[in-house]
């Protein structure tokens, strides 16, 4: 792997040891995948910043080397266990908030925004066509390079802080374009109904596994795209996709190869992987309502609004998270209104990395990736019940 002299003294530690071990964890993953050099980042995205995720030992590390670095370029997290103002709301225990603020100040420290949410595309900090990022969420990852055109692998948390920290990144994967090309392709034809986009993101995710899908038949909307990267995602590890005639690099004129692995997604399909994606859980038995997996943008804050604007929530209605980030509830203020006659527009944190487990047991989603990560014993532990947006509303309104 190719070092420039400066690079080689960072190595050596003459840039100080808070550059050091960025150095050396940028150069160790760089050789294991033999990348020919590194190169300049234009933002990183650290995921890693829920207490739930990490615990006692990623809080640890992550004080140890806040004493020593700081970031070179723009930096933002993924969201945190609870949000900030509203952890009490939300059932989280003060051990526990105490934890994650630890968190948040190590990163604070090292001179990281402390802006928490995996869709940090809706709210500005989008990198251009082509630019190279390293994030880590893999919603965003999925987006960033799908839907933007922009490039990154799918980080983990402490080589997206190390790329953060020297302001580059090993070059290989989907940083180089050889690698961006479809190597499968999905035929899709929803019949007369409207494509769920998360059914189709999960049922593709387990079919294709890490593929880099090249999808005919659909025009999926900025919010949809997000939906199926994001299943896809979870029940995969599809970090990019292309859709014919509408994201970047397939209106360049990206086209599979012929003779690729093709999938035929049907309306049996789709219907399978709904039902899939709900536990036996009755309407009834729900406990908590969750929107917001990828955290919710502006036209949906507005659409789930609209959907209660005039309605009477229900005596015996579960409560509601809907979660997004600082910016997007600011510049909902009408709709958050609505919202919260309802349940609670929760920010900087998402129903998958926060306790969850100590509020709820059984948990209603609109979200394909949430309703993978949710059953998982050992991380949420929940029942899940997967509708759409109107269907989870309803459940709220007499
Ligand atoms: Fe975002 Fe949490 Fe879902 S980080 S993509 S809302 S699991």
């Amino acid at each position: 792997m190719h070092l420039t002299q400066e690079e080689e003294d960072i190595l050596a530690g003459e840039a100080g040891e808070g550059r050091q071990w960025a150095m050396e964890l940028l150069v160790g993953l760089g050789r294991i995948f033999d990348a020919e050099d590194l190169v300049p980042i234009e933002s990183a995205q650290l995921a890693g910043v829920s207490f739930k995720t990490i615990g006692e030992p990623g809080l640890g590390w992550l004080q140890d080397v806040s004493r020593s670095s700081v970031v070179s370029v723009p930096a933002m997290l993924n969201p945190a266990g609870m949000d900030p103002a509203r952890w009490k709301e939300m059932g989280v225990s003060e051990d526990f908030a105490s934890k994650q603020r630890a968190i948040l100040r190590a990163y604070n420290r090292m001179g990281v925004e402390l802006t928490c949410t995996c869709t940090p595309y809706l709210i500005g900090r989008s990198p251009g066509f082509g630019d190279h990022v390293a994030w880590s969420e893999s919603n965003a990852v999925s987006f960033c390079n799908s839907v933007l055109g922009a490039r990154t692998n799918r980080e983990g948390g402490p080589s997206a802080l190390a790329a953060a920290v020297v302001g580059k990144t090993p070059r290989y994967g989907l940083h180089m374009p050889t690698n961006r090309l479809p190597t499968a392709e999905v035929r899709v034809d929803p019949g007369d109904t409207n494509v769920d986009y998360g059914a189709l993101g999960v049922h593709v995710g387990r079919e294709l596994g890490n593929a880099i899908p090249f999808f005919r038949g659909i025009r999926p909307t900025g919010d949809e795209l997000k939906t199926l990267g994001a299943a896809m995602a979870a029940s995969g590890a599809i970090a990019l996709f292309h859709v014919r005639g509408v994201t970047p690099e397939a209106q360049a004129g990206i086209e599979p190869e012929r003779g690729l692995e093709t999938l035929s997604v049907g309306p049996e399909e789709l219907e399978r992987a709904q039902k899939s994606l709900s536990s036996s859980l009755r309407e009834q038995d729900v406990d908590l309502i969750t929107i917001g997996c990828p955290h919710v943008s502006i036209d949906e804050l507005e659409e789930i609004a609209q959907f209660l604007k005039g309605r009477k929530r229900r005596k015996d209605a579960p409560d509601l998270w809907v979660c997004t980030s600082k910016e997007v509830r600011k510049l909902g203020t009408e709709a958050v209104k609505i919202i919260e006659g309802f349940g609670k527009v929760l920010v900087d944190t998402c129903m998958v990395v926060a306790p969850i487990d100590e509020v709820a047991s059984s948990t209603a989603t609109n979200s394909g990736k949430a309703a993978t990560y949710l059953p998982l014993d050992a991380f949420c532990g929940q029942k899940v019940l997967y509708r759409s947006t109107p269907m989870l509303l309803s459940l709220l309104v007499e």
